[in-house]
């Protein structure tokens, strides 16, 4: 099938390019070397490939680069520049130790912004169902959930 062309906005960048239709945005933005963005499973089950899209936290492998034509993304490493609450997350995941092999870390902290800028107060119960999506195959979670709740707490103040 022929390819379409696409202009998406990533990390403050425009970038155009032809995909073809079955392309994931996942895929693009690995293709455009934005490797930030992890790839896991490719079926929507890890959430590591988590990054922001028009405003929403969404799995990249379950959206089409098509379907993002026109859009904003944003990954953990772009926002960490420009955001200063996924600054202040980073800082927290590193401080809190809540990384080990790093391999869910990016989707992670999307999530956990997505959560903060919600108005995400610090309750520990409603920061592992926000987290809930994503997998963690090392840390047990406990650490991941404090360097949230750290963050949130600072932000939006406890439950
Ligand atoms: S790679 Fe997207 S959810 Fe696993
Ligand atoms: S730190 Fe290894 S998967 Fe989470």
């Amino acid at each position: 099938m022929s390819e379409i062309n696409i202009t998406v906005t990533v990390n403050g960048t425009k970038i155009n390019a032809a995909v073809k239709p079955e392309m994931s945005l996942l895929r693009f933005l690995r293709a455009q070397l934005f490797w930030d963005v992890k790839c896991g499973c490719e079926e929507g089950d890890c959430g590591t490939c988590t990054v922001i899209f028009n405003g929403q936290s969404v799995k990249s492998c379950l959206v089409l680069a098509a379907q993002a034509d026109g859009g904003t993304v944003w990954t953990n490493k772009g926002l960490g520049v420009v955001d200063e609450l996924t600054g202040e997350l980073q800082k927290a995941f590193v401080e809190r130790g809540a990384i080990q092999c790093g391999f869910c870390t990016p989707g992670m902290i999307m999530a956990g912004k997505h959560y903060i800028d919600q108005g995400g107060k610090a309750d520990r119960e409603e920061i592992k169902k926000a987290i809930s999506g994503n997998l963690c195959r090392c840390t047990g979670y406990k650490k991941i959930v404090d360097a949230i709740y750290d963050v949130s707490e600072k932000i939006n103040g406890s439950k």
